[in-house]
């Protein structure tokens, strides 16, 4: 190919000029930080996230303490400490700070786990200038008074009202706990979802055997985190009704590319960047440029989905979940 291939790519309605969105976390939580996202050459950032407690502490400020102890009981302490910091005010000077500081779409974040009174907050990032608004939605999976159609509910229900807050597009960042994940998240693409962003990569516990105690497990993916998302979007891409993103475990250019292969309309990094700083971004784009030109491919349109379930001959492929091989004569055993 003669020319060099365009890695431009549309994700949210936006455009970027190549897949690569630093994701949500300290790399993004100044202005000055999402100028070196894109000095270094990315698509697009995603900024740390305001965490709902924090918007809900200023709805309140106006709430004496004993209202708030009322309210809230034994948070109300912790909650006042996050108004005192004015977090929310921050915020949106980090939003206007960074849309003056980079000539790339600045895609806010908001931490959330219920639908309650903040959602209006949202139309303040609107009003500075966020290009998109993404949601990290969490709802813990594991409380045994909830049922499945319970937890589903906050999601759209999360969804329904930021969406009758804002014009600017919205997506959803979620975790892997869904007890019928592609029925889930189509409904989620149905209800309006601009984009999800698959998936969020939570905390780990692990156990310090000698002192018999719970701590953290590694905070940082490495490239075998990358098979669920793969595996999700290669299966949902196709009949999605919403742009799906990439996100965890994702390393290279090549990861990347796999990535659009399977129908991402982009991708997020975080930890490869924490490890490697966002100077990697450079050397990952002119991978994804060298292996377009490889294969002939002048856009990333012209490949993006092409090995989605519905299109790759071997569609069960993505379904395999057992290893298992097919012997000579033809039975099955464990592999
Ligand atoms: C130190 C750190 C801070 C993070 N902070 C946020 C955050 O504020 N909001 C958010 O949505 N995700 C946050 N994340 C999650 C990342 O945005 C990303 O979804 C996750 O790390 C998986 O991507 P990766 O495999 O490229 O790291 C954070 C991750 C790390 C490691």
């Amino acid at each position: 190919m003669a020319t060099q291939p365009n890695l431009a790519t549309r994700y949210l309605g936006l455009k970027l000029r190549n897949p690569i969105i630093v994701g949500s976390c300290r790399l993004t939580d100044s202005p000055e930080g999402v100028k070196k996202c894109a000095e270094a050459g990315a698509g697009a950032v995603v900024l740390k996230s305001l965490f709902e407690e924090q918007i809900q502490a200023e709805l309140n400020e106006a709430m004496t303490t004993s209202e708030a102890a009322d309210t809230y009981g034994h948070a109300a302490e912790y909650i006042s400490g996050y108004g005192a910091e004015n977090a929310v005010g921050d915020y949106l000077r980090l939003v206007q700070g960074a849309k003056q500081a980079a000539d790339i779409p600045v895609i806010a974040s908001i931490n959330c786990t219920t639908a309650s009174g903040w959602t209006s907050f949202a139309r303040r990032i609107e009003s500075v200038g966020a290009d998109a608004l993404e949601l990290n939605v969490f709802v813990n999976p594991s409380a045994p008074n909830r049922s499945i159609e319970d937890n589903e509910k906050v999601y759209l229900d999360v969804l329904a009202a930021v969406k009758a807050e804002l014009k600017i597009p919205v997506a959803l960042k979620v975790g892997s706990f869904f007890s019928s994940m592609s029925a889930s998240l189509t409904r989620l693409g149905i209800r309006g979802a601009d984009g999800l962003v698959l998936f969020n990569h939570f905390y780990q516990p692990d156990l310090d055997i000698e002192e018999f105690k719970v701590v953290a497990g590694p905070a940082l993916t490495t490239r075998e985190d990358m098979g669920l998302p793969l595996r999700t979007i290669a299966q949902l891409s196709g009949n999605m009704p919403c742009d799906l993103c990439a996100s965890t475990g994702i390393e290279d250019g090549e990861s990347v590319v796999k990535m659009l292969l399977v129908g991402a309309s982009a991708v997020q990094i975080v930890s490869a960047f924490y490890r490697g700083g966002v100077e990697l971004i450079g050397p990952m784009l002119a991978d994804i440029g060298a292996w377009m030109s490889r294969h002939d491919f002048a856009t990333i349109d012209r490949f993006r989905g092409k090995m989605r379930q519905e299109s790759w001959p071997a569609g069960s492929a993505y379904d395999r979940v057992q290893f298992m091989k097919r012997t000579l004569e033809g039975r099955v055993s464990p592999s």
